[in-house]
């Protein structure tokens, strides 16, 4: 028999995991359309790597060489791992921490934080929309919105600070990734920042917390989705479980040491008129470790209207309509449930 729990009144999946035990988990967490056979395991080592210090540095030809990489690996994978991004191991780690201690305050510490809605500032739940969905998936989430105004939950203490300085830390190398894409396009280095308002763009700070599960072949940790932003940067605590879609095959994503693992998003698709797609990910689960994922999602100018970057269709057609970031954001979180893309809203057919 599955819990004695009704799963709308899981309010916490890590809550209900630890008096849970190792008995069966409830019937709506069983994903049936989620194969797990279909594992391209040889292509994991194939990732590709960027060094960030080499995108940065003055040698005009080391520059050039790693724009063209990132060109590539924008293109054919949507995905790939950055090292050498100067983000200390030490702020990574602390921030891990607190992100670990916020997700085990007690229950009633975290009530103030409860999800409201896409657009509140910091919000704390399950799963996506408990009380919405079919299907629920097997994580907790802290999300918060960082950029443009930096918010962030007041406990465990040092935890807001520790994230700020994350936050600042990504952000600036989001920004020099993208002035590296917009090379790659064969833009201006400063052109996608000065399109999509960059510089008063969204950043959504995510925590995810994926409680061991008794039955991980049965549930989901995240059903595969594209993100919506720009780039999108994250890092996990030494345990597995992201995995990438290339060429048709999942492909378990094996982060290096320290780096961050990066992979475009949506608004991305739209400026890059199609030729770099978001790409599709999804987390899946094991039965002995939690698993934290920290994932900033970088982000527009929420009122800049999007679309394909002007500079490149003075030679092709525009696949995409322009459309507010914040209404974009909108249609995205509403078909995120139908297995479909937001991007299918706004491409021309
Ligand atoms: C996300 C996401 C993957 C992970 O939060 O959008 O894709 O590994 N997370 O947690
Ligand atoms: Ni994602």
């Amino acid at each position: 028999m599955a819990s004695a729990a009704s799963p709308s009144e899981i309010t916490s999946i890590k809550a209900f995991a630890e008096s849970n035990g190792s008995s069966p988990i409830p019937s709506t967490y069983h994903s049936l359309t989620e194969p797990r056979d279909d594992v391209a395991d040889h292509l994991a080592c194939s990732i590709p790597v960027i060094d960030f210090s080499h995108l940065t540095s003055h040698d005009p030809q080391i520059h050039a060489s790693t724009v063209h990489q990132l060109a590539n690996a924008c293109a054919q994978w949507g995905f790939f791992l950055l090292t050498n991004h100067g983000i200390s191991e030490k702020l990574m780690e602390e921030v891990m921490e607190k992100s670990h201690e916020f997700h085990n305050l007690p229950l009633e510490e975290k009530e103030e934080f409860a999800d409201k809605g896409p657009l509140t500032a910091i919000r704390h739940g399950t799963s996506f929309h408990p009380q919405a969905e079919k299907l629920h998936y097997w994580r907790d989430y802290l999300k918060v919105i960082t950029l443009p105004q930096f918010n962030f939950p007041h406990k465990p203490p040092g935890y807001k600070e520790i994230a700020f300085e994350y936050s600042r830390k990504i952000r600036g190398v989001a920004r020099e990734l993208l002035k590296g894409i917009s090379e790659s396009l064969g833009l201006d280095a400063e052109s996608i920042i000065e399109s999509t308002g960059f510089d008063s763009g969204l950043q959504i700070f995510a925590v995810n917390l994926y409680p061991p599960c008794p039955e991980p072949d049965l549930a989901v940790g995240l059903p595969p989705h594209s993100d919506h932003g720009l780039l999108t940067l994250l890092t996990q605590n030494g345990i597995g479980g992201l995995q990438v879609k290339h060429t048709g095959k999942w492909v378990n994503v094996n982060p290096l040491p320290n780096c961050l693992i990066v992979n475009t998003g949506d608004q991305l698709e739209a400026v890059s008129n199609g030729r770099y797609k978001s790409v599709m990910h999804r987390a899946v689960l094991n039965n002995r470790d939690t698993r934290i994922s920290l994932v900033l999602v970088n982000g527009p100018d929420l009122d800049k209207e999007i679309g394909p970057a002007l500079g490149l269709l003075e030679k092709e057609d525009p696949l995409f309509k322009t459309m507010k970031y914040r209404d974009y954001f909108e249609i995205q979180q509403m078909t995120r449930f139908a297995y479909k893309s937001g991007l299918d809203e706004i491409r021309h057919n």
